[in-house]
């Protein structure tokens, strides 16, 4: 039987992609364990999620740090404690420093809702609305110091509707965001994804740009 896998998973809000993943390992079709779930927001919602499944939680306040680094070097001695395999990031808004990065090398994850490169940052749905975008969608990356940047594992489309407001087109990604980052995660336990060299490998494949997943 190949080991489960264990999580610390970092949010700042809602957490509705931490509850998809609990959902996930709860029916049986994720072998994972979440050992922390760390907010830099002392009123995400995610917190509350965590704790009604059990899940221990921590408050990591950037306001209570000087500087990007005294506040990574905090987070990093945390998760250090919890000997995870995967650093899970699910809407945690903030960038991690190299620092970060080198510490948990190949092993940060992030679900970002656009096709990257497209769009990093915020506001993706209004800018696929604006730009008339024909495709959008969700993309799951491992993470490097830049914004939204770092190889991409796998990614998953949607054809946009230009009648549809921003709120459908948001609620339509969340829903996409919810099959892929349980079903990756999975694949990691699996030891379907493999890094070799900044490189992703899934099922020993090489995708240059991610490979994509259907719904
Ligand atoms: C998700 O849409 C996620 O892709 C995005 O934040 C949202 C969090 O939702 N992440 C980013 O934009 C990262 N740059 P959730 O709190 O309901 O999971």
């Amino acid at each position: 039987m190949i080991k489960r896998i264990s999580l610390a998973i970092l949010l700042s809000g809602n957490g509705s992609n931490l509850q998809a993943i609990i959902d996930k390992i709860n029916d049986g079709n994720l072998k994972a364990d979440i050992k922390i779930v760390i907010s830099n927001k002392k009123d995400a919602f995610g917190l509350k999620r965590a704790s009604e499944n059990g899940i221990k939680t921590f408050i990591l306040d950037h306001n209570d740090f000087e500087n990007r680094e005294s506040y990574d070097e905090e987070l990093i001695k945390i998760i250090k404690k919890e000997e995870v395999d995967l650093v899970v990031l699910a809407g945690f808004m903030r960038i991690l420093g190299s620092n970060f990065v080198s510490n948990f090398l190949n092993k940060i994850i992030n679900i970002h809702p656009s096709l990257l490169p497209k769009y990093p940052g915020l506001n993706t749905h209004k800018k696929v609305l604006e730009n008339n975008d024909k495709e959008h969608g969700v993309t799951v990356h491992l993470v490097n110091e830049g914004l939204d940047s770092g190889p991409i594992i796998g990614f998953i489309k949607l054809k946009v509707d230009k009648k549809q407001s921003e709120k459908d087109l948001e609620d339509k990604i969340h829903k996409l965001e919810h099959y892929i980052y349980p079903k990756i995660l999975s694949e990691f336990q699996e030891g379907k994804i493999s890094i070799d060299d900044n490189k992703v490998l899934i099922n020993k494949v090489f995708y240059k740009n991610g490979k994509e997943y259907l719904n």
